[in-house]
């Protein structure tokens, strides 16, 4: 609670600089309310027009919102385009010879991409699957290390209407699996080796582990993008090399011309219950999110040479990588290495290489680097940057105020934007022309984003009041379902107790008196560590999978560098271990969670008791394990506990 606390007594305001708001897209309060009016007054029209300005269309739309099928919003569903041509096709005609992509890669070297190479990359992958006899609608899972060929993948399944799948590189063979089988892709891309921070990790044989037993029958092709000398084994008939897919194939692709409403791609993330959910995104309204938010929260310029630190397997990677900044024309960095490589100024030093102006991070990187060297930054020319943002989680106001001056050199906004996997874009963020920015706070809606904080029954609560964060009109980049299970989606995010009109976004937050929205953490038995979402309720699956294992329950923990840390309390099937046992097992058990998820699930402290605190009717009381995993003594009543004694066992980490 302390970091919550002292974000809500921060009153530290930061205007505008006048320069920056002379050059800014949207310039002033009066440039911002303006949108805003216009918003209110004509919401159709004014999502249209952007529409229209904004994107390529081939056949333009008629209607811009159908709200006929709510909450199946339809946003340009007439409306015919492909969202490759308008990330790459349309620049070519005056900028060809821009570089649409600096990829820098792990060992510190770095390769310009224009948009023209960029362009014929693509059309040649794009004619490569087709050649694998992927078609429209057909899915295609990228599991792939942080290169620019990870993006050419992405928009060559665009290009001909297939639907990708992205999980990110640092996933186990069993979360490939399951969303491969779920979403039945036909064909799987990936890379021999991923190599990050000077190490090679293997991801082909992590696909192979993943097919092995015969359970993903859907999968056809496996495409192997060959980053290192490694060789790996190949399945004959089923593995081909990228570099063979692609030899002899044109340099030209048609686009397919997709209906606006038509799949881009699934996402999966962590809910409170279940198994991750598939995001299903649209092309046209989230091709739209994308653009307006580059346009308006990163001010994006021609010349801009703009970089996200975020990673393709997560929605960031998605709008603010692979498609919001090359859809604008922008040049950007792809780093395939970590913040920490090969010292903790990797950020800084490339900063200044590549004389980036737009710099968008997650706070958790932020705090290690602080922790790593607070120093470094001034080690190096950052003059360039002219404008940083972040994403992901909250962020403190001391991590703030250290990007703010020693980063951005107190010249720089810095744009906090709250969105989600299944917003698409940006939601809440300053507009940084316009809005006064104060640390911790995402601070106001982008126009035509109709946020609300409301109670239980989804009244609107008093300013000051805290609630649930809620839009209550629908919005152009909102996901449009979750991938075969439309009743899941209907009762996660548009919950009949709150009316059945207002998308629930599963955070909880609250406005101060100048209308700034303070995100307070998240409603559900989500987890946020290190900005990367997980559900408690997959970790505990992953637990009792082992069969050491009875019982689990997973709760966050704060944490000074991830955010929240993972602490799992675990009932063995046999005794309660001790000492050497205790920290055997609790290794294992960690390495199992490693394996069954990725090891951004594995648990930091693992405790154990004969039992778990439940009620006499069976229920694990939960808040206790929060104040436990806190560390802090239980001062509220324990009378309704089954089994009050346990409580004592689980205060110890092993
Ligand atoms: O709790 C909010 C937090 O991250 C959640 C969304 O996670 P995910 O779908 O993985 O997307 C992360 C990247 C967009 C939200 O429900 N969150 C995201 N951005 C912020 C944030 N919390 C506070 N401030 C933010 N700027």
């Amino acid at each position: 609670m302390a970091a919550i606390e002292s974000v809500l007594k921060e009153n530290r305001v930061f205007e505008p600089s006048e320069d920056f708001k002379a050059h800014a897209n949207v310039s002033g309060m009066e440039g911002y309310n303006a949108l805003c009016e216009k918003a209110n007054q004509d919401y159709e029209g004014f999502w249209g027009e952007l529409a229209q300005e904004l994107i390529t269309w081939k056949k333009p739309f008629t209607q811009v919102l159908d709200e006929s099928r709510a909450p199946f919003y339809k946003w340009f569903a007439d409306g015919v385009l492909n969202i490759s041509y308008n990330s790459i096709d349309r620049h070519l005609a005056d900028k060809a010879n821009k570089t649409a992509i600096i990829y820098e890669k792990d060992d510190g070297s770095s390769e310009n991409i224009t948009y023209q190479q960029l362009y014929e990359r693509v059309c040649r992958f794009a004619n490569g699957l087709k050649s694998l006899g992927v078609q429209k609608g057909d899915r295609v899972v990228i599991y792939m290390p942080m290169v620019p060929d990870a993006v050419v993948a992405m928009q060559a399944c665009a290009r001909i209407g297939a639907i990708h799948s992205v999980v990110f590189g640092g996933f186990s063979s069993g979360a490939v699996k399951d969303r491969v089988q779920d979403a039945a892709a036909k064909v799987i891309v990936t890379a021999n080796e991923s190599v990050r921070g000077g190490k090679n990790t293997p991801l082909k044989a992590t696909v192979d582990e993943a097919l092995k037993d015969g359970d993903c029958t859907s999968v056809e092709k496996v495409v192997v993008f060959k980053r290192t000398a490694t060789e790996v084994p190949f399945t004959e008939g089923r593995d081909i090399w990228w570099d063979d897919l692609i030899a002899g194939q044109a340099a030209e692709c048609e686009p397919e011309w997709v209906d606006a409403e038509h799949p881009l791609f699934i996402l999966y993330t962590s809910g409170s219950t279940g198994k991750p959910k598939g995001v299903q995104h649209s092309t046209g309204g989230y091709l739209l999110g994308a653009m307006v938010s580059m346009k308006w929260v990163f001010d994006y310029k021609p010349d801009d040479v703009y970089w996200c630190t975020a990673d393709v397997g997560w929605i960031t990677g998605h709008t603010y990588i692979a498609y919001g900044p090359l859809a604008v024309g922008a040049t950007q960095v792809v780093f395939e290495g970590v913040p920490t490589y090969p010292d903790a100024g990797r950020f800084w030093q490339a900063i200044e290489k590549h004389k980036v102006t737009t710099f968008y991070t997650a706070p958790t990187a932020i705090r290690s680097l602080i922790k790593l060297g607070a120093d470094l930054p001034k080690q190096y020319d950052l003059s360039s940057l002219r404008l940083l943002g972040t994403v992901g989680e909250p962020i403190n106001p001391e991590a703030w105020m250290w990007y703010y001056e020693v980063v951005g050199g107190g010249r720089c906004p810095i744009v906090d934007t709250w969105w989600q996997t299944e917003t698409g874009s940006n939601m809440i963020a300053p507009l940084p022309g316009a809005v006064a920015i104060k640390p911790g706070s995402c601070t106001l809606p982008l126009p035509g984003i109709m946020v609300d904080i409301v109670d239980e029954s989804g009244a609107s609560v008093d300013q000051s009041n805290g609630g649930f964060l809620v839009i209550s009109r629908p919005f152009p980049s909102l996901l449009r379902t979750i991938w075969n299970d439309d009743a899941r989606f209907q009762a996660t995010y548009f919950p009949e107790e709150l009316g059945g009109k207002l998308y629930l976004a599963g955070d909880s937050a609250h406005r101060d008196e100048k209308g700034y929205v303070w995100i307070m953490g998240r409603i559900d038995d989500v987890l946020n560590v290190s900005g990367h979402r997980l559900g408690t309720m997959e970790i505990e699956s992953a637990l009792v999978a082992n069969p050491l294992v009875a019982e689990a329950a997973v709760v966050g923990k704060p944490h000074d560098v991830k955010g929240e840390a993972v602490v799992a309390f675990v009932i063995l099937k046999g005794d309660r271990p001790e000492g050497e046992d205790a920290k055997r097992i609790a290794q294992e058990l960690k390495t199992w969670v490693a394996h069954e998820i990725g090891k951004i699930a594995q648990p930091d402290d693992i405790r154990f008791g004969d039992n778990l605190p439940k009620t006499r009717s069976g229920k694990i009381m939960r808040r206790l394990l929060r104040t436990l995993a806190k560390g802090e003594e239980i001062t509220t009543d324990t009378s309704t506990l089954e089994n009050p004694q346990v409580l004592d066992q689980l205060k110890h980490s092993v």
